[in-house]
């Protein structure tokens, strides 16, 4: 039996944090709506005090969803907290998510603060956000380099003040795989109360370590995942939704399972990527242009005697149209011969080695040949 982890989608909010990539209330209702019909368990849609457009698109958004928990961010602040309850009101199943700094970096440089203070302010704003929802989450913001000892006091004072998840972010995308995973499986050795809640992990990619750390915390028992489609976010980003849920479906024998629909992984990535003008790097695992682009000559030949042989994920799966032959200096006559005949074209060998000696001169000055190059060179 697999065991279900959870997707939280933070796109609205930690990925539109991200200057240029604002949106309006109506657009973030659109992919609100694609992210619900992409089968994602909660929707983070915005942080509800920052300003009154956040607030009416929090409102909007839990007006037009129906499936999924509609999340609103707060700092540990009465303030913020009443802004998010009040956001909330017609959402079907609502969650504050609030919380404060862990660390003793963040306790000393940003809140001028003690770990006793922390540990009261924490336990009051979720006793305070449990008067507008019965689904609280709490994030120990900068949990990464955070002390271990206080995680586990604080992971332990906020169940019991009524926290129903826990998020342990790596703020600052500081930890490595196996020192993030260890921390999760630190908390759950350690905080008796811990079944009581789930534990989510949240991690940033200043490293490029986001999916890896992520992976990590679910193997280490989380089972709540904090993503972004394309990976957007603050700096080097979040991690990226696309990337952990076909990590969990490749690796079937690991156990896990999401309820993400994956064929429509790539249409809601180019949605985002547009929508946020935000581009999508070519080499973008799983949605960027060249995930399934074969353009080495012995790769070429490879993936066309069996695509197998290049491909662990059949694009079909991911919502990608097909794979492609990216035709360059590179390219062998495998994959001439393949492209020749898809437009129609077919030679005997001699005729074939002829027209790839006059197809690897072209390739070598234009880079990239395309159908119309192939057409007018067989002309
Ligand atoms: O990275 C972070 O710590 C956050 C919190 C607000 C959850 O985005
Ligand atoms: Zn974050």
């Amino acid at each position: 039996m697999s065991q279900r982890v959870y997707i939280f989608d933070t796109t609205l909010r930690d990925g539109e944090q991200v200057p240029g990539c604002q949106l309006t209330t109506e657009e973030k209702v659109v992919v609100a709506k694609e992210l619900e019909r992409l089968g994602v368990d909660i929707i983070e849609a915005g942080f509800p005090v920052s300003s009154p457009g956040d607030f009416r698109s929090v409102v909007e958004i839990a007006k037009a969803v129906s499936k999924p928990t509609v999340c609103a961010l707060s700092r540990a602040k009465l303030d913020d907290i009443d802004a998010a309850g009040e956001a909330l009101k017609h959402a079907k199943h609502g969650r504050i998510h609030t919380g404060i700094g862990s660390s003793d970096i963040h306790i000393r440089n940003k809140f001028n603060s003690t770990r006793n203070q922390i540990l009261e302010q924490a336990i009051s704003a979720v006793k305070h956000a449990r008067n507008y929802v019965d689904d609280v989450e709490f994030y120990a913001e900068d949990a990464g380099r955070a002390d271990l000892d206080f995680l586990c006091r604080l992971t332990e004072a906020v169940i019991r003040a009524g926290a129903t998840v826990v998020n342990i972010p790596d703020t600052t995308g500081y930890c490595l795989p196996d020192e993030y995973g260890r921390k999760i499986k630190y908390i759950y050795d350690n905080v008796p109360n811990v079944d009581k809640a789930t534990i989510s992990i949240h991690c940033h990619n200043d490293l490029g370590l986001a999916t890896a750390n992520s992976l990590a915390g679910i193997m280490n028992g989380a089972r709540q995942v904090e993503v972004t489609m394309n990976g957007i976010g603050e700096r080097a980003g979040n991690t990226s939704l696309e990337e952990v849920v076909m990590a969990l479906k490749v690796h079937k024998e690991l156990g896990y399972e999401t309820g993400i629909d994956t064929t429509r992984l790539f249409p809601v990535s180019n949605l985002v990527s547009q929508m946020m003008r935000m581009p999508v790097q070519a080499n973008k695992a799983i949605v960027g242009r060249n995930a399934f682009a074969h353009s080495s000559g012995i790769h070429q030949d490879g993936f066309l005697k069996h695509a197998e042989n290049y491909e662990i994920i059949n694009p079909h799966d991911v919502g990608v149209p097909k794979s492609s032959i990216i035709l360059t200096a590179r390219s062998g006559r495998h994959a001439l011969k393949h492209r020749l005949e898809l437009l129609g074209y077919r030679y005997d060998k001699p005729t074939l080695d002829g027209i790839y000696k006059r197809f690897l001169d072209l390739a070598d000055v234009k880079k990239e040949v395309n159908d119309k190059d192939l057409m007018e060179l067989v002309r």
